[in-house]
């Protein structure tokens, strides 16, 4: 059996929303200390709707390919649903994840939290 989903490769070999969005309304780093990878998301949101969303990811395979699958899954959602993402959800659309790569999806479910947390303390200093 091949060690890694075709799913996996396709995500890892032709990554979705890669990029910066300069004027985000959230910006979410974050990073996994043991393997020294870094995630960055960046989110546009409208009328509470994630517009649009991107991401630069400096790590493995599996961290190119989660960041990917995770951005096509919030793309066009409510906040709220977004807030709801798990790295299991991420891991499950990819069609699976080696047991020991497990934390790359984690990886992708942090950086969408934390811009989303970027979203949320902006509006709060606004309103
Ligand atoms: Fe660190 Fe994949 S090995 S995110």
């Amino acid at each position: 059996m091949a060690l890694y989903s075709e799913k996996v490769m396709d995500h890892f070999r032709n990554p979705r929303n890669v990029g910066v969005i300069e004027d985000a309304d959230g910006v979410g780093e974050v990073g996994n200390a043991k393997c020294g990878d870094i995630m960055k998301m960046y989110l546009k949101i409208e009328d509470d709707i994630i517009q649009d969303v991107k991401f630069e990811t400096f790590g493995c395979g599996s961290a190119i390919a989660s960041s990917s699958m995770a951005t096509e899954l919030i793309k066009g959602k409510p906040v709220a649903e977004a807030m709801e993402l798990t790295n299991k959800a991420v891991a499950e659309a990819l069609d699976g994840l080696p047991a020991y790569k497990m934390h790359c999806s984690v990886l992708a479910e942090e950086a969408i939290h934390a811009a989303l947390d970027d979203y949320h303390s902006r509006n709060k200093k606004e309103t």
